[in-house]
């Protein structure tokens, strides 16, 4: 067992698109550790089916958002292929943090840290409590409103809103 002190994570998701609850949860990992890495997951979501948003879109919206949303610009974002795991340790980072909502995030969440932590024991998993502001805001959530013409304004970050509206004019 590593007992190095963290000072690098990674925030993992799918982002399609991010939304205001994951800007929360990057905003307030990155006053826990020093360096932080949003890193976007490459084609599936959780559900199995394709994205949304390319995965450069997705990457792309990030970075926009960090700078829109003024987060500190050395929040990095990256995307990456294969096991979280895998990337975590190509980059050296010794920790995966990620926002809980609902005790039905925590059933999946916990599946996904327990695989995590028997493929990369050393990996932390460090979870953070959504702000309850943000508690029912999702990215399929915000898909779904979208797609039927409604305004997502208080959901998304401007510049993903002005993509929304791009992709499903209304
Ligand atoms: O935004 P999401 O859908 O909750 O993010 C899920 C994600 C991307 C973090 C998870 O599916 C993931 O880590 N995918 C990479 C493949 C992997 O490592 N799978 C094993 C752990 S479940």
């Amino acid at each position: 067992m590593s007992e190095n002190i963290i000072t690098h994570v990674v925030v993992p998701g799918t982002f399609d698109p991010v939304t205001l609850g994951h800007m929360d949860v990057i905003r307030r990992t990155r006053r826990l550790f020093p360096r932080v890495t949003v890193a976007v997951a490459a084609s599936v979501n959780k559900h199995g089916r394709g994205t949304t948003f390319s995965l450069e879109e997705r990457v792309e919206m990030i970075r926009e958002a960090i700078v829109c949303e003024g987060l500190p610009q050395d929040i990095e974002v990256a995307p990456f292929t294969g096991l979280l795991v895998n990337f975590a340790k190509e980059l050296g980072a010794g920790g995966v943090v990620k926002g809980l909502r609902a005790m039905t995030d925590f059933e999946y969440e916990l599946q996904q840290a327990d695989l995590n932590s028997h493929l990369s024991p050393d990996l932390e998993s460090v979870f953070v409590m959504s702000n309850p502001q943000y508690g029912y805001v999702s990215s399929s959530i915000v898909r779904e409103i979208a797609s039927m013409g409604s305004d997502v304004s208080t959901l998304v970050p401007a510049n993903v809103e002005r993509r929304l509206l791009e992709r499903y004019p209304r």
